[in-house]
């Protein structure tokens, strides 16, 4: 079956949350724009996406953490003539331990994928969307971004970013046609615990989704223009306990959470 013509762009989309969005969007039979560092996989992807579905899928490599990434993907879709309708910026990773002992510059390279380069192609393909009155985007924060986080302080902090960025962007983006929604995961099976290194922590013995479910929640929630959606009765209770308990509770309690496990 042909595509629709209807361009998505997913960042992240070499594993796991991201992976899965892409494989949602091209069976709505839009069209692709896959952005990560790994190349094999996007392409292994790409190949597999077209094959499967008809759609057309543009592979970018890059590495969101350098400064120019937001700005190069940007041209080259340009310059393919691409429209992009929904832009999923999914791509981010985290890192577990006590701040002071983690290498700084991983924290700031963080800070520049989970916020900087969120940030930047939000403010990139925005103006597209707004004058065609049309299109949808969704930002990948987590239940994290609700609560603090002792052991991931600067992971917790910049999901809290993208949770608050979000909402304020969705309020200025009522009434134009196009939605922001932040979709704030708890635990899920993917390559995220062993990079952030958090694979063996409490938090990931409680009940871990898969990132099939995840990604079609946030896919759902991203077309019906909701604004924060949290899939799972567990991430929604802790999401809404940061409501209502006390924030040095809320810390202990994440810190406990945030610890390795104990054999
Ligand atoms: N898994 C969880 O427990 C969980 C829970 C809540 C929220 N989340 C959020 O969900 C999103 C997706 O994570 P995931 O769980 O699917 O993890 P994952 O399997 O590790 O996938 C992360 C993706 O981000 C890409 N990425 C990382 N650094 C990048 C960089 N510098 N430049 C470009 N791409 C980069 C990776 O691609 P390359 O390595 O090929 O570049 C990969 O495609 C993240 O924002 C994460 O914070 C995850």
């Amino acid at each position: 079956m042909a595509s629709q013509g209807h361009t998505a762009l997913v960042t992240g989309a070499s594993a796991g949350i991201g992976r899965e969005l892409a494989k949602l969007a091209a069976q709505d039979r839009r069209d692709l724009v896959l952005v990560a560092r790994r190349r094999d996989r996007l392409e292994a992807l790409a190949a597999e996406l077209r094959a499967a579905h008809g759609v057309a899928v543009t592979v970018i490599a890059a590495d969101l953490g350098q400064a120019r990434a937001a700005q190069e993907i940007c041209a080259q879709v340009e310059a393919a003539g691409i429209e992009v309708e929904c832009l999923m910026n999914n791509a981010g990773f985290g890192s577990f331990g006590p701040f002071v002992r983690m290498e700084r510059t991983r924290q700031l390279e963080m800070i520049d994928v989970n916020i900087r380069a969120l940030v930047e192609l939000c403010h990139l393909f925005l103006p597209g969307m707004l004058r065609r009155k049309h299109g949808h985007i969704l930002n990948v924060a987590s239940v994290a971004g609700f609560v603090p986080g002792p052991n991931m302080a600067t992971y917790y902090a910049s999901k809290a970013f993208v949770v608050s960025f979000t909402e304020g962007l969705a309020t200025e983006l009522r009434g134009s046609g196009v939605s922001a929604t932040a979709s704030c995961p708890g635990p899920t099976a993917t390559e995220f615990g062993d990079i952030a290194g958090n694979k063996r922590s409490e938090l990931f013995r409680r009940g871990v989704a898969e990132a099939a479910p995840v990604a079609r929640h946030a896919y759902r929630a991203m077309l019906a223009g909701r604004v924060v959606a949290i899939p799972g009765l567990m991430n929604k209770v802790l999401a809404l306990s940061s409501r209502f308990v006390p924030r040095a509770l809320l810390r202990s309690g994440v810190a406990r959470l945030n610890r390795p496990r104990q054999p």
